[in-house]
């Protein structure tokens, strides 16, 4: 019970790893405010782990939208009047040539990802300090990327609001950190998610024997949970002291 009493919101948390990362913070005792825009998966989330007695409450966000955002956490403070963590897990990869490099990268793609993955951040980010503020502080849990880490090639939208995330958990740990809120973030790779099935499984270039033989340390896919128990030892009090922290959790793949 890691999360005891805890308050979570966990955007994407209808999905992949963020999905995840609702199941271990609520078997963990937090209570868990999913921000995510697929309406369907959230709800069946919401129901099920509601029937299994934990508290989860689905609203319907997109976090581009900084309207709706702002609306979102107003219904949080009005129903749970404080949060103790926010988990910026949401974003997408646009695949199949969408997202590129720059050369063949239209401004509409550029324009979406970085409204989703950056803005997204931003809006989430601004709206939850006020409610971290009323528990005396918290924990803020960014998600960047390999793509934030080394360079990686045709995704140059994904790549700069990975790099943008980075360079903010940074200037966020300073900031806030006095009023002790902490801002870590984790840069995954490779994580078995429908993201991944985006960025490399549907791309008929893509070796996947030969990225798990030669490109993977561990010589396996990274699961879901793998990425979400990080999330939850950076949301409990055992990280008291990490402020700022990029954890690069993808299996040794860009140290390889
Ligand atoms: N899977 C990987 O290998 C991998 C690698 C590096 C980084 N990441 C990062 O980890 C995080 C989670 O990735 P994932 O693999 O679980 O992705 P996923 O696509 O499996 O799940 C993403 C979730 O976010 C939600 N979402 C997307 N856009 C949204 C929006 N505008 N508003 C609200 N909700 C939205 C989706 O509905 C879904 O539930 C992302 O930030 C991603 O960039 C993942």
């Amino acid at each position: 019970m890691l999360l005891k009493d805890k308050i979570a919101v966990i955007t994407g948390g209808a999905g992949g790893i963020g999905l995840s990362a609702t199941k271990i913070f609520t078997k963990n005792g937090a209570s868990v405010i999913i921000l995510d825009f697929d309406e369907k998966a959230g709800v069946k989330v919401e129901q099920e782990l509601t029937r299994e007695g934990f508290t989860v409450k689905f609203i319907k966000t997109d976090i581009s939208d900084e309207k709706a955002v702002k609306k979102a956490f107003e219904i949080i403070a009005n129903e749970f009047g404080r949060i103790d963590v926010l988990y910026n897990n949401a974003s997408v990869f646009l695949g199949g040539g969408r997202d590129n490099k720059m050369s063949d990268l239209s401004s509409e793609i550029w324009d979406r990802v970085l409204h989703i993955n950056l803005y997204g951040t931003y809006h989430c980010t601004k709206y939850a300090i006020p409610l971290l503020r009323l528990s005396g502080g918290g924990s803020i849990i960014n998600t960047s990327s390999s793509a934030g880490q080394i360079g990686i090639p045709e995704c140059d939208a994904y790549t700069a609001t990975k790099g943008a995330v980075t360079a903010l958990t940074r200037s966020l740990a300073v900031e806030y950190g006095p009023e002790n809120i902490r801002t870590n973030c984790i840069a995954p790779a490779a994580i078995l998610t429908e993201m991944v099935k985006e960025s490399n499984l549907n791309d008929p270039r893509f070796d996947e024997k030969a990225f798990l033989e030669k490109g993977t340390p561990l010589r396996r896919w990274g699961l879901p949970e793998d990425i979400a128990n990080v999330a939850m030892f950076l949301a409990s009090d055992l990280a008291s002291y990490l402020n700022g922290t990029i954890i690069v959790a993808d299996g040794g793949i860009t140290v390889a």
